[in-house]
């Protein structure tokens, strides 16, 4: 089996999950169950960013420890995978010893190659984002973008990589592997920004300043910069996998791909003779209002709230529906409302709940065997059989949204063939020709169904599996065997009804004035 090894990014335990790393986890889960669905050997991780500034600060905050603090924030974290059905193989915290121990390997490696020397240090430091700043980063008028906080400047003697001798490298690198990140016009970014001269990277922080990080193997009054830590979770959590790395897929958003998924990981990997990943995948930015999401801004959406009113299902759905991979998109209670009853519970929820009632009343409860298709049924078969090759390179390209759309016009189209062969009516008639054609359209009813969830498997996992378990019918081993239309559910006895999407609760109305 072709190893496919998936990751998200890891997440700073400086406050609670929000919406943002909630679509990260989906989108990713989204990608894993799908490459699973096409037989590969999927290892997905995920996991947690727990040293650095950031954190020092919110503990020192609560007047707990640096660890009794990520201890408590991670387990929060750790908590809403299976809240959100996220398939992780794995989950990794930075203060775990697997993951030092790589670190400091790693670290003392390049020290003994002459990649990394001490030097003076003066510049600016973004706090929020970990992050070293140059004037070049300045607004027009001098000032910070609001992305970085506080920012502030520093002078100190530390410890440097040789970033800039890698430089000519990297442009080549991308250059020739022009797929290495998605989607394409970020990649254009990257060699944009590289078009500048980049600077050495400063990995290290004086003890006396930050104590929360991992100490240099070769220098114990010195911790290591976050992000060079963090970036080498990737590797540290399947070092001693055989075959994972360097299959890997890196799920990141756009604020975190220049500079250090996009220059300062692959240099990191190139300088200690390490092969670099197959690629990132840079999503966009959930907005609330225009401004993005986030825990220091404090206009974050919880996802367990929306979850507990709709469900972990119409959540993914929703989230992997409405965003265009690499896109932003505007969050809203009402567009979430507007999908939720259109698209789950009148479109699909009815494709369900006719085929059930349906076969319960005219067909005893056991889905026929079909007769000739006809026009009708030919139709609906021949956009089966088009959608479904739409559907997957869709998937393999990363455009989920519009593979959800293709598929949910395939159900519309199940529905719109309902009404046109109306077996309210044929089950009237006793003409055999009017009880077979009867026949022929519960089968069809069926059978579109459970194809167009075949194809929501890996968005709506948890109702795929109450569907086809309410059709009576049991899904393969292989999934791409589930994927051709044929007379497979005749004589599955199916369930008398399943609500999957309930009308949400109405707001409690004012009481009407007397
Ligand atoms: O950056 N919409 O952690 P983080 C979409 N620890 N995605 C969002 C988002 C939003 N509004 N807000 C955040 C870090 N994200 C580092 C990563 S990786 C070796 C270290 C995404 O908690 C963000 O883009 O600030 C990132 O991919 C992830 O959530 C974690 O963000
Ligand atoms: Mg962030």
């Amino acid at each position: 089996m072709k190893p496919f090894y998936i990751t998200t990014a890891i997440d700073y335990v400086n406050g609670s999950p929000h919406l943002g790393h909630a679509y990260e986890k989906v989108l990713t889960d989204v990608i894993a169950r799908f490459r699973r669905q096409m037989g590969d050997r999927v290892h997905f991780l995920t996991g947690v960013d727990e040293h650095g500034q950031k954190v020092q600060k919110s503990a020192k905050a609560r007047g707990i420890t640096p660890q009794a603090y990520a201890d408590e924030v991670s387990a929060e974290f750790r908590a809403l995978l299976p809240k959100l059905n996220i398939s992780n193989n794995d989950f990794i915290r930075t203060t775990e010893e697997r993951h030092k121990k790589v670190v400091r390997q790693v670290l003392q490696q390049l020290h003994d190659q002459g990649e990394i020397y001490q030097a003076e240090y003066q510049g600016f430091y973004s706090g929020r984002q970990e992050q070293f700043l140059q004037d070049k980063d300045r607004n027009p008028d001098g000032s910070w973008p609001e992305i970085y906080g506080e920012v502030t400047e520093i002078t100190e003697t530390n410890y440097f990589f040789k970033l800039r001798g890698y430089q000519q490298w990297l442009v080549d690198f991308l250059t020739q592997n022009e797929n290495f990140i998605f989607p394409r016009f970020r990649q254009k970014q990257v060699l944009e920004f590289l078009k500048e001269p980049l600077n050495d990277l400063c990995i290290s922080r004086p003890r006396e300043r930050l104590e929360w990080g991992i100490p240099l193997p070769f220098d114990a009054g010195y911790v290591t910069y976050v992000w060079f830590d963090a970036l080498l979770n990737y590797y540290s959590a399947v070092a001693d996998q055989p075959g994972l790395w360097p299959a890997a897929w890196h799920v990141i958003g756009k604020d975190i791909l220049v500079p250090p998924h996009a220059v300062y990981w692959p240099i990191m990997l190139h300088a200690a003779k390490l092969p670099l990943p197959h690629g990132l995948l840079v999503h966009g930015w959930w907005l609330q209002g225009g401004a993005k999401m986030s825990k220091s801004t404090g206009n974050a959406l919880n996802p367990l709230d929306l979850i507990a009113e709709f469900g972990a299902d119409a959540f993914r759905y929703f989230v992997i529906r409405e965003m265009n991979v690499g896109q932003d998109s505007d969050f809203t209670r009402e567009q979430f409302l507007v999908r939720y009853n259109s698209e789950l519970a009148n479109n699909l929820g009815n494709l369900v709940n006719r085929t059930l009632n349906m076969t319960t009343r005219f067909g005893a409860g056991a889905i026929p065997v079909a007769g000739a298709p006809a026009e009708a049924e030919q139709e609906l078969q021949a956009l089966w059989t088009r959608t479904r090759d739409e559907v997957l390179p869709l998937c393999e390209g990363f455009q989920f949204h519009s593979a959800i759309e293709r598929t949910m016009g395939f159900i519309t189209a199940t529905n719109a063939y309902i009404e046109r062969r109306a077996p309210w009516k044929l089950g009237k008639s006793s003409e055999p020709a009017d009880q077979e054609l009867l026949r022929t359209s519960l089968a069809t009813m069926a059978e579109s169904l459970r194809l167009g969830v075949a194809l929501l498997q890996a968005v709506m996992p948890a109702a795929a599996d109450r569907i086809n378990s309410v059709l009576g019918y049991r899904p393969g081993p292989s999934w791409m065997n589930e994927l051709t239309w044929d007379g497979r559910l005749a004589g599955c006895k199916v369930a008398e009804a399943l609500v999957l999407f309930p009308r949400p609760q109405p707001a409690a109305k004012a009481p009407a004035k007397p």
